[in-house]
Formats: C-alpha cells, structure tokens, sequence
C-alpha cells in the first residue's frame, strides 16, 4: 500500500509517500521545509511563527510529493508537539481523508522517531528497547510486543537535545545548537572538565538534565579564559555517559533483541558510537552462551536524514497501525499536544 505521511509538530514540514509491504517500506519521494533560518534569530522556535510556515508549505509538498495520485492512506503526526503546527497537519490530512475516502491514520510522532529505523529493510525484533533522544523528549520505552510501548523512564525536566540547545546558546553558537557542539567537540578533550553525569546513580531509568545546564553556566562564568573545543568534548561526553549509563541499566532490566537510538540527537556520532560499543560488550559468551542481558542484541539507529524530524518515519509508524486497520474516523481526529506514549 501507498502511504501518504504528514509531519508539521514542531520547526519541519514535511510530507512523504511510501510504498509499505511485508517486505519493508521504501521512501518513493519525500519533502521537508526547514524553518530553522527564520527561528535561528530567535534562538529557538516560535509558535506562533511556526504555525504560519507550516499553513504556508503544507499544501504544495502534499501536491509536490503525491504527483497527481491518491495514496491508499494517510498518516499524519497529531501529537506531542506545538499545537499551532499540529493542528496544520492535522487538519490537511482530515480534510483529504474526507474529500479523498481514504483512511486516516493517527500516529503518535514519538512512535515515529522509533519505526524511523524501519525505513528501508531494518525490522525490529521484539522484545524491543528505544530510547528517544530529541529536542522536546529524552524517553525509555520498552516495546514487549509490536505496537505496545511502554515508558519506563523520561527526563524531568529538560530533554537532552534542550539541554544542547541552551548551553549553545550560552556560548553564542546557532540553533539547533547540538550539531554545532558537537563539531566542536570533536577537536577536544573529553576528560578536560569534571562535569556531573546526572542521576546515573539513582535506581531508575529517568533522567534530569538542569543540573548539567547549570553547571556549565556556572563553569563558563568562573573560567572566562576558556577552551570552547575542551568544554563542549567534556559536556558532549556528560550527556553522553548519562544517556549510554541509563540505557544499559534499562538493557540488563528487560533483555531486548533490539535496542533503538533515534530521534534529533542520535545524530549524534560519540553517543552513536559509544551506545554501538556497550551493546557489543553485553555479549560475554563465557557467563551465557545465548543471553547474557541482552547479549547478541542489535543496535538499530536511523539513517542520519532520518534522525530529525520528517514524514517518511510517520508513514512508517502509520504502517504499524494501517497493518491492523487501526484507522482514526476524521469526523473524531484532534490534535493532542500533550499525548505520552507509552504512559
Ligand atoms: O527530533 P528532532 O529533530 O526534533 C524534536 O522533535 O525535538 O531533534 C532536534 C534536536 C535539537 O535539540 C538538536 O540540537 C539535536 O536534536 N541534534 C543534535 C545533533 N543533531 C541534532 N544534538 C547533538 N548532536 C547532534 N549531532
Ligand atoms: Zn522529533
């Protein structure tokens, strides 16, 4: 089946057609509409500016993407996310829904940064472990089966990539400003700044990050002589070993198959790379053979265009439900700003 997908829940619009069988989904043409120069000024997103954009774009991609022909359903990102650009998307895909007889498919964006890894021929195998990294969300879920997710851990207070965003800020470095962290940081040192690894300790999978802001602030207040490429490698590297720490605690907990990195920041390459490693070391065919927690478990990550927000992985999610003709009537659909999945 052809799916259309539709994601406008924060600073991208974006629409995408993908062709969904047993065999895997498989991108046939995809269109994002960045917003970022506009909030870039700003320093972050404005709502209300993001509501306008996406009003602006959403039409044309739809047009530009489906060529003419209908698709056999519509999936759309109806929640969490800003309302001003939900409700854009939301209402497109009801009023074609509507005009067109076509089944609308409700999906969770969250659920989308997660089946983002099934682009393609990637399959989940479950028991399933994710963890959403993103600028809104620093989620644990645990998937026992297909299409039940369950929270078992999420951040308190900020979100990892608001975590980079902000301190970017504090150092005068463009938004989104994860990506440019990070590109400095790979010309420094790891170990040269003792910053906290917040709650690694604490029996849980949840996760808090202000502390690590506020320390960073109060580290580049006290040293005005400071090394930008030691600072951001030693904080990249902080949140790194907070993300990869609390991830394993939850991987010796629930024994996964596959384990999932996605959203904005799994971008990023030292927690790629770091989160590839510690997976890799649960094999220890010397306490078990077959599964030493998780031994042998595979780490599924997005491909990097993939990582940020788009429609492709809207689509993809929305093929999960369409597969159990869980369609959502567009007489009922609303967006919903707040939707937790998995809670
Ligand atoms: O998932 P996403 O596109 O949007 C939300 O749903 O929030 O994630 C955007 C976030 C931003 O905070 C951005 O700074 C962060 O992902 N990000 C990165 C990297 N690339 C994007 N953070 C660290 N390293 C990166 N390479
Ligand atoms: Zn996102």
């Amino acid at each position: 089946m052809k799916i259309l997908g539709i994601e406008s829940s924060c600073d991208d619009t974006s629409a995408a057609l993908l062709q969904c069988s047993k065999s895997g989904c498989f991108v046939l043409r995809e269109l994002t509409a960045s917003q970022i120069d506009v909030h870039k000024k700003y320093g972050g997103v404005v709502p209300e500016i993001a509501g306008r954009m996406h009003a602006e774009k959403i039409i044309p991609l739809i047009e530009e993407v489906l060529k003419g022909k209908k698709p056999d359903a519509i999936a759309v990102a109806s929640g969490p996310g800003l309302i001003t650009g939900l409700i854009v998307g939301v209402e497109a895909a009801r009023t074609l829904s509507a005009a067109w007889k076509v089944p609308l498919i409700s999906v969770n964006h969250m659920a989308g940064h997660i089946h983002s890894v099934e682009i393609g021929k990637q399959k989940i195998e479950y028991p399933a472990l994710a963890i959403i990294v993103s600028g809104g969300h620093t989620e644990i879920i645990k998937m026992t089966v297909e299409g039940k997710y369950i929270m078992i851990g999420a951040t308190l207070d900020d979100a990892a990539g608001e975590c980079f965003d902000k301190v970017a800020k504090l150092l005068k470095l463009p938004y989104p400003g994860g990506p440019q962290i990070s590109k400095l940081a790979s010309k420094g040192n790891n170990n040269a700044i003792k910053f906290p690894r917040p709650m690694l300790g604490s029996d849980d999978c949840n996760f808090s990050f202000a502390g690590l802001k506020t320390s960073a602030l109060y580290y580049l207040r006290d040293n005005p002589k400071f090394n930008k490429a030691d600072f951001c490698a030693s904080f990249e590297q902080a949140i790194v070993d907070t993300l990869v720490g609390k991830m394993m605690r939850a991987l010796k907990q629930f024994k996964p198959k596959t384990v999932i990195l996605c959203g904005g920041v799994s971008a990023n390459k030292k927690l790629r790379v770091t989160l590839r490693n510690a997976v890799a070391q649960t094999v220890n065919p010397k306490v078990d053979a077959a599964r030493h927690y998780g031994a042998g478990c595979e780490l599924l990550t997005p491909e990097l265009k993939y990582c940020m927000d788009n429609a492709a992985m809207v689509a993809r999610a929305g093929f999960e439900l369409a597969k159990n003709k869980k369609y959502t009537d567009w007489k009922k659909l609303q967006a919903d700003p707040n939707w937790e999945l998995g809670r």
